[in-house]
């Protein structure tokens, strides 16, 4: 054996053992920081005290008067009058036939409440914005809420914490938050302006059992959230999602959301957050609930990123997807977008 491949073979080694040592500290340092948090106070109050500077921003006040705030009556007997947003967000141009679709299938049915999209500065190009704005969104620019540090999330929901900012929204009443993936194809004005929640409660009011491959429930899906929304929930909230010990990060905010929120949500029926992975895990639900279904969720594919229904293979998939193009189709046809 010559000299010089003992050479390699030892620097081969010695390069494994590198590996195996620096990624050994790696898990290390993240079992340290992940379940010590709860317990180790000074770390605790070294996040809090940064949390408070980063998001400043958030003033009481003006989330009190920002927003284009409609006044409507809900209740005929009390002629109370309330403040109802439907929100989305934005955080990639990608998505904006997603946005685009989905602002008009609000408007189509005559949704009573603002259209609020948010987005984070700087990852929008201006087209993108113009096309929301045309679609009817009102755009609000929102600070990332960043996940907690050396959290483990699965990649699509690195932005996804940013959507607890509408607990910080408290000039309104009541949110619907949808999203961007999701399209509303029948009335949902129920969810806003009916009194099936008592008007008194704070926090989550509804969402409905999460979809994952065979199983529904017993957690809920995060991508339609009725809420009220509530200063002191929003904030405690910016505390906790540092605590991964307890909820594990790789769900992002649906994770935290169903730790944070155990026990006191209201269900709503699946009809609110059809997954379309019920088609392929859940036939028979799927048949009984097609016709019925009244908020489809494209979770295992996006409709605007298929442009032939070749590219699915399950019937039932076809079919959502159809039901999306069609959407699209008719927004088209309408004069208010070009
Ligand atoms: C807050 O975090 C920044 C990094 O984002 C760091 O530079 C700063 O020292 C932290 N502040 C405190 C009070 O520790
Ligand atoms: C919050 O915003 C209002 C309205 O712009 C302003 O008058 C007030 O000074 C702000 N408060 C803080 C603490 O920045
Ligand atoms: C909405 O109602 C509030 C009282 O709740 C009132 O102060 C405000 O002027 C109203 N805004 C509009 C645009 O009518
Ligand atoms: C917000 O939520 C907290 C905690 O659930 C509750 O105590 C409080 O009354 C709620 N309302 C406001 C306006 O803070
Ligand atoms: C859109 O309008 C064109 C003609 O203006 C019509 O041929 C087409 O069928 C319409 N599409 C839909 C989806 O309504």
């Amino acid at each position: 054996m010559s000299v010089r491949s003992c050479l390699f073979l030892l620097s081969y080694r010695f390069r494994y053992i590198i590996i195996i040592i620096l990624s050994g500290s790696f898990f290390f340092l993240f079992n340290w920081t992940s379940t010590s948090i709860s317990t180790r106070t000074f770390i605790k109050s070294f996040i809090t005290n940064n949390l408070t500077i980063q998001h400043s921003l958030i003033n009481q006040t003006l989330s009190q008067q920002q927003f284009p705030f409609t006044n409507r009556t809900i209740n005929i007997k009390t002629t109370r009058i309330v403040r109802l947003a439907v929100v989305s967000a934005i955080y990639n141009d990608d998505y904006i036939e997603g946005i685009e679709v989905l602002g008009y299938s609000l408007r189509r049915i005559n949704i009573q409440a603002d259209l609020i999209l948010f987005y984070i500065s700087n990852r929008l190009n201006q087209l993108t914005l113009n096309r929301c704005r045309k679609a009817g969104w009102y755009l609000w620019s929102v600070e990332r809420i960043n996940p907690p540090r050396f959290a483990i999330i699965y990649q699509r929901f690195h932005d996804q914490y940013t959507k607890l900012h509408i607990w910080s929204m408290i000039g309104y009443d009541r949110i619907l938050y949808l999203d961007a993936d999701t399209l509303v194809i029948h009335d949902i004005n129920e969810l806003l302006t009916g009194t099936i929640f008592e008007d008194n409660q704070d926090g989550l009011l509804g969402a409905v059992e999460d979809v994952w491959q065979g199983e529904i429930g017993p957690n809920f899906n995060a991508g339609v959230l009725l809420i009220r929304p509530n200063m002191t929930i929003f904030n405690d909230m910016l505390i906790k999602i540092h605590n991964m010990a307890a909820y594990g990060s790789y769900w992002a905010e649906q994770g935290f959301l169903n730790w944070y929120f155990k026990g006191s949500t209201g269900r709503l029926p699946l009809i609110y957050n059809f997954n379309n992975v019920l088609a392929i895990y859940h036939h028979d639900i799927y048949i009984r609930l097609r016709d019925r279904m009244k908020i489809i969720h494209y979770t295992a594919y996006k409709p605007f990123h298929i442009t032939k229904s070749n590219q699915l293979s399950n019937p039932a998939l076809i079919e959502l997807w159809n039901i999306w193009r069609q959407m699209h189709d008719d927004m088209l046809n309408q004069s208010f977008i070009s």
